[in-house]
């Protein structure tokens, strides 16, 4: 990921948001990590899948899925304007019985998409199991899908959820032609975060294209001032299914205190020692860096809870706070800091606001992991998404603010802030937000990621559904599965087969 790209946002004093994406410099390096980490477990169950089935399938080798480009209009709504950019996908036929067997769509969004997204998840496993065609679909602007133009400012204005959407009308119709589908091959949809909320969308847009939808970890409903995240933090903190204490929660509280006192007593010496800043902080921009990317450390650990495979988790964390030998809690904190950074492999933490912009601002294109600039511009122009600390009980750095976010959005893109709101509630309004008024959508949850609570929580009818997993992070059910899951993730995935089985009408098949 991009670190830096990672500081721009941490932009003005606040800091960022996440899960989607935006976020302190640390929450995109956390982003990165999780994306390496999810690619690294997909590899190794390739791996494991083929020690045993190499004999069917002969030199996995060149049998691997290929990318693929397809030409899609730059903007699908304008057909006077005829520019156009290439696509990314890949097909993966392998597991597919051509006679009715249906369509598995997984929907990209946030960064690139790999190989691996028709190779291992959740989706795989299922399509194993219903013997189903596997297409990933990178989003616009994101990984190699970009236009001619690159990340420059005039053309950013085609990132969009209904671009992006449209753009998956055409591949579908791209798809139906090409292996020369007919009503009897079904299309099922999956994605999780951002792109969950398209999986959702594309079948609520278009039913008579799509079958059924899985929305995984899907924040459907935009909101400016993303005032639960934090809330939904300082409860996982709490939960002691995930080895969180109300005492963990207290003492993390009370070391971002201690930060806070010491930022507004200008005490930016002690500060940039004992959290390695890589350069002196100059003003309050920097300030605000600082606060966000400490506070990135606890969110990242908290929002991927055992999906980052550094070992560190609520429980890691909990534990680290709770050890009175360290001292104070804001020495606790400052450990806490120190193993993140061990861990992460950081030397230094940059918490230069100028840098971050510049970041924020740069059009080189970065072909593979998060595109923080893209994601950043859609939560300007569609989600906002800011996730603040400025209320009563915020466990973290009351220097995390919503004007400091949406300053970024006039900054980098020249988009008022004024203006923000009103593309919230034009996103709210075009799809429903936590009411959407659709059928055959399963939306899947997990109650310790801060994301669920802009997500579908209650079975809006008999075929709207919601399920929350007692103790999962974000897109836990996504992966394949693994020894250790916990009973309600592998609950929840038995749910998941089973539902899409119903919609089929099909009993699940043995592999092949
Ligand atoms: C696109 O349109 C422009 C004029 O608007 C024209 O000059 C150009 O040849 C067109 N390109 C293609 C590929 O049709
Ligand atoms: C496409 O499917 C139809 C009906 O299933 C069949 O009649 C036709 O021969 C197929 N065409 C190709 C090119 O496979
Ligand atoms: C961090 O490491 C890089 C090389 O890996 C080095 O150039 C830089 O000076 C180091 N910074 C600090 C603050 O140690
Ligand atoms: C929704 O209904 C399903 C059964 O149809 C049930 O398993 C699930 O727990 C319900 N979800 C919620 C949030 O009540
Ligand atoms: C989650 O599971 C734990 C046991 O692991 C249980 O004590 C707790 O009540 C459950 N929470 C919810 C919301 O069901």
């Amino acid at each position: 990921m991009e670190p830096l790209v990672v500081a721009m946002l941490l932009l003005l004093l606040a800091r960022g948001h996440s899960a989607l994406g935006l976020g302190g410099r640390n929450m995109w390096l956390i982003k990165e990590k999780v994306l390496q980490a999810r690619e690294q477990r997909a590899r190794d169950h390739v791996r494991g899948g083929q020690r045993w089935s190499s004999a069917a399938l002969g030199s996995a080798q060149h049998l691997e899925p290929q990318e693929e480009f397809f030409p899609q209009p730059l903007d699908h709504f304008n057909r006077q304007n005829n520019a156009t950019y290439k696509q990314r996908y890949w097909v993966n036929t392998k597991l597919w019985e051509p006679q009715g067997g249906p369509v598995f769509l997984y929907i990209g969004g946030e960064g690139a998409l790999t190989t691996y997204s028709v190779l291992a998840g959740e989706h795989v496993d299922l399509a194993r199991k219903y013997r189903a065609l596997l297409v990933a679909v990178e989003h616009r602007y994101y990984g190699a899908s970009i236009n001619p133009d690159g990340l420059n400012h005039r053309n950013l204005h085609f990132l969009s959820s209904q671009q992006a959407l449209a753009d998956l009308a055409m591949m579908h119709a791209f798809i139906s032609h090409r292996y020369n589908l007919s009503k009897l091959n079904k299309w099922i949809c999956f994605g999780g975060s951002y792109p969950g909320s398209l999986s959702a969308w594309f079948r609520l847009k278009f039913p008579h294209l799509v079958h059924a939808a899985v929305a995984s970890s899907a924040p459907v409903r935009a909101q400016l001032d993303f005032t639960a995240y934090n809330k939904v933090v300082s409860r996982s903190l709490s939960n002691p299914v995930v080895g969180g204490s109300p005492e963990c929660r207290a003492t993390v509280g009370a070391a971002f205190g201690a930060v806070d006192e010491m930022l507004a007593r200008g005490e930016s010496a002690a500060l940039e020692r004992d959290f390695r800043s890589c350069r002196p902080l100059d003003g309050s921009g920097d300030y605000g860096q600082l606060a966000g990317n400490l506070a990135d450390v606890v969110m990242g650990i908290v929002q991927y809870n055992h999906e980052l495979g550094i070992d560190a988790t609520i429980a890691h964390l909990c534990r680290l706070m709770a050890n009175t030998r360290l001292g104070a809690p804001y020495r606790r904190l400052v450990a806490l800091n120190a193993n993140y950074m061990e861990r992460m492999s950081l030397n230094c933490t940059d918490n230069s606001y100028q840098r971050a912009l510049e970041e924020l601002r740069s059009e080189v294109v970065k072909p593979y992991g998060v595109g923080e600039r893209q994601w950043y511009y859609q939560t300007c122009a569609e989600f906002g998404y800011y996730q603040t600390c400025e209320d009563e009980g915020c466990p973290l750095s009351r220097w995390l603010t919503l004007r400091s976010e949406v300053d970024v959005c006039a900054q980098v893109f020249g988009i008022s802030a004024s203006s923000v709101q009103g593309a919230v509630d034009f996103t709210n309004d075009y799809y429903g937000a936590d009411r959407p008024k659709a059928s055959r959508i399963i939306f899947v949850n997990g109650d310790i990621d801060p994301w669920h609570a802009l997500s579908v929580l209650r079975n809006q009818s008999r075929s709207e559904l919601a399920l929350v997993i007692n103790g999962t992070a974000h897109c836990a059910n996504m992966n394949p599965p693994e020894t250790g899951d916990p009973l309600s993730l592998q609950h929840a995935r038995q749910i998941i087969e089973e539902q899409i089985g119903d919609w089929l009408s099909r009993r699940p098949l043995y592999p092949l």
